[in-house]
């Protein structure tokens, strides 16, 4: 084949405009959708970070009340878990990309990050209790919003929300009473 100077001309990548979503209109302002969006990622935030400390509590409960604690944080965190899942795509059903990062999560938490050393079995069980009322706490802030936005599907998220979080801070409560 001979050899030629002539370099095959270049093809133009041809301009890929990004699609563009179709606009939502499900009845709920854009403004209204942003702000409940903005309030149900701080709880996505809570949900996560409470979720992991309760399995950090699960690996590293000891102590007489081990089976229980650890039985216990399994079934609270496994909950958890399943919790994060509804309340993102909630956000993503407004029209708003749900947050999932470390760091994203942690600006967004009310709740602080698990202890850096393993605590003794109770002062894991009033972290927790404290982690489930704030969680609570941030749910129910939510409600003003949501009822005047009418957005039924949210509030009924938050209320199902609020019934795990304040029953599991009722039982957590309990095993401190002497
Ligand atoms: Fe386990």
């Amino acid at each position: 084949m001979a050899k030629t100077d002539k370099k095959p001309a270049e093809k133009k990548p041809v301009e890929k405009k990004p699609a563009k979503a179709a606009a939502i209109d499900i009845g709920i302002s854009a403004s209204d959708r942003a702000a409940i969006a903005k309030g149900l990622n701080g709880l996505l935030a809570d949900t996560f970070t409470l979720y992991l400390t309760t399995h950090n509590f699960h690996w590293n409960v000891t102590g007489p009340m081990f089976n229980t604690l650890h039985t216990m944080f399994m079934a609270q965190y496994t909950e958890l878990w399943n919790a994060v899942d509804p309340i993102a795509e909630r956000v993503r059903a407004l029209g708003y990309p749900a947050i999932g990062s470390f760091a994203d999560f942690a600006k967004a938490s009310t709740l602080p990050d698990a202890p850096a050393q393993p605590p003794k079995a109770k002062e894991m069980i009033r972290t927790l209790v404290a982690g489930h009322e704030a969680v609570a706490r941030t749910a129910r802030a939510l409600f003003p919003l949501v009822d005047e936005a009418s957005d039924e599907p949210s509030a009924d998220l938050l209320t199902q929300r609020l019934d795990v979080h304040e029953k599991a801070a009722w039982m957590l409560r309990s095993l401190l009473e002497e």
